[in-house]
């Protein structure tokens, strides 16, 4: 990306950042004040795996609400460490979270179908992270970046599935037929955009790593 972005890209990041601290803040009501049933929770549709509900609805809302300062420029440049340090609490919320993922996806509603998305929506997830994570140990800053990309824009599946959900209710869509269809929609655009993103930003050169 360019050391200074344009209006759009910071408009973009504005809309995906408040979505992302949207989402984390229903995630994290839902999963620790609703534990005993009393709100309209999501912990309660997995009745014997509440512990990874609020894990996956939990921490998931953390790497939502710590991904998108990872890509400011000037964060990178000014507080390296605080881009590591933050990093690795990313890296770790999306382990946490995507192993809860996986935990939950054996009792997704409406079938089989709904399960291999979700399954290969929390896979994706670890890799594209562990990679991520593994590139910048090794320094190699443009694949690091390339890989986080392709995280958080996994990581938004969680902004992109409640915008779905809630259409398909407005559109009348039975909750059968969307949800199947919602465990893909939810990610396959997200990582369209980024390898869209990733190969427009290859035009442009990086920036160069702080020294
Ligand atoms: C969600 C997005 C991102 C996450 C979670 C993330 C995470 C991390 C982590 C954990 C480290 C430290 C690795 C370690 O030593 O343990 C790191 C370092 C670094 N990352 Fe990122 N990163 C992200 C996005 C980016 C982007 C978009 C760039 C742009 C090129 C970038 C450039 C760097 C650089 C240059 C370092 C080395 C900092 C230093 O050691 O001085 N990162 N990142």
């Amino acid at each position: 990306m360019a050391a200074s972005w344009t209006k759009t890209a910071w408009a973009g990041w504005s809309v995906m950042t408040f979505l992302a601290i949207g989402v984390a803040t229903y995630g994290a009501v839902a999963a620790f004040l609703s534990l005993d049933g009393s709100l309209p929770s999501m912990t309660h549709h997995y009745p014997d795996r509440t512990t990874a509900a609020a894990l996956h609805f939990g921490i998931g809302g953390l790497a939502l609400i710590l991904g998108p300062w990872q890509f400011l420029p000037a964060l990178r440049r000014k507080a390296p460490a605080a881009h590591r340090w933050t990093g690795r609490l990313y890296v770790l919320s999306c382990l946490v979270s995507g192993c809860a993922a996986l935990v939950l996806a054996q009792q997704t509603h409406t079938g089989l179908n709904s399960q291999i998305g979700f399954v290969l929506l929390a896979t994706l997830w670890l890799i594209t992270t562990l990679i991520g994570w593994k590139r910048a140990r090794e320094r190699d800053f443009a694949a690091h970046r390339r890989s986080m990309i392709r995280s958080f824009a996994l990581t938004l599946a969680a902004v992109t599935l409640r915008f779905y959900l809630p259409l398909s209710q407005v559109l009348e869509i039975p909750f059968h037929v969307a949800y199947p269809i919602i465990s893909y929609a939810c990610w396959v655009p997200n990582v369209l955009i980024a390898e869209w993103m990733i190969r427009r930003s290859a035009i442009q050169p990086a920036s160069p790593a702080p020294q």
